[in-house]
């Protein structure tokens, strides 16, 4: 399959989970991908791991110099970028009357901050060279709703369909189409840190949480990074021309909307 053949993508947080999921993907279907994540040893050994047409850059995307310089560099590397996945977040937990403003900051200069500044730099350069492109935000069911014990990740998430709802508003006179994924529950690293604050929290056994919310999906199983790829593939490819400003949920029916 060639459906990205040609196409430059930069992916943040790609050095584990989703984020590497998709950059597997994205090579497989013809693209160069460049793994950009604040953890460049891991970035580092996956687009080693990954080989040709995957390069790792060092980015913190709560830094605007880290930000300038990483997209300059992908930039120089590749020829310019086709491809945007904000895919890089951090995710909290506490019950309301324990929420620090520390952390709150936190999450949201990572989550909110991150993706739309990671927004403006590529697309400045997107509307430069004139050629359009496609810009793709990591949302969650988490944006869809409020719970009890995540308020802090759920409005950050919100605020990411928000926020792609204003961008591909603005960007599609640029050609620019920008749209959102929102996953339900994807087995990896990122759920192992769940599953403990919830053991924690609620006095689960280690495993027990992860059971639960894979049996409450209507299909009957928590998802994989893999499950994802092909709405990451087909947002990017010609097919998806004419959507705008969308956010899709790929969450086995957790979530209708
Ligand atoms: N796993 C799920 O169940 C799930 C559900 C819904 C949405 N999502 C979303 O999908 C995306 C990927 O999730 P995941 O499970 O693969 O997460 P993950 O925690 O496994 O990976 C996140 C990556 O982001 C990187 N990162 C963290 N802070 C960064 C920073 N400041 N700058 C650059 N990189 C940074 C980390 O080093 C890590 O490699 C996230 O946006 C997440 O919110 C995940």
């Amino acid at each position: 399959m060639n459906r990205l053949s040609g196409k430059r993508a930069l992916i943040t947080g790609a050095a584990r989970g989703i984020g590497l999921e998709f950059a597997r993907a994205y090579l497989a279907e013809g693209a160069q991908v460049a793994i950009c994540d604040i953890n460049i040893d891991a970035a580092t050994a996956a687009a080693g791991h990954l080989g040709r047409g995957a390069i790792a850059v060092r980015l913190d995307v709560t830094d605007q110099n880290s930000i300038d310089g990483c997209v300059a560099e992908v930039e120089d590397a590749f020829g310019g970028i086709d491809i945007l996945i904000n895919n890089a977040a951090l995710f909290t937990a506490a019950p309301l009357t324990e929420i620090t403003r520390a952390d709150y900051d936190r999450i949201f200069a990572v989550n909110v901050s991150g993706t739309l500044f990671m927004m403006q730099a590529v697309a400045r350069g997107m509307i430069h060279r004139g050629s359009g492109g496609r810009i793709i935000n990591m949302a969650s069911q988490a944006g869809r709703r409020g719970e009890s014990l995540v308020a802090v990740y759920c409005a950050s998430k919100a605020a990411v369909i928000s926020l792609t709802q204003s961008a591909g508003l603005n960007l599609i006179r640029h050609g620019i189409n920008v749209n959102a994924i929102a996953p339900g529950v994807v087995d990896g690293e990122h759920w192992d840190g769940v599953d403990a604050f919830f053991a924690r929290h609620e006095g689960k056994a280690p495993g027990q949480k992860k059971r639960e919310v894979g049996a409450a999906v209507p299909l009957g199983r928590m998802g994989t990074a893999a499950d994802l790829t092909g709405m990451a593939i087909f947002l990017a490819s010609p097919e998806a021309d004419y959507i705008v400003a969308q956010t899709y949920n790929v969450d086995g029916g957790n979530w209708m909307s």
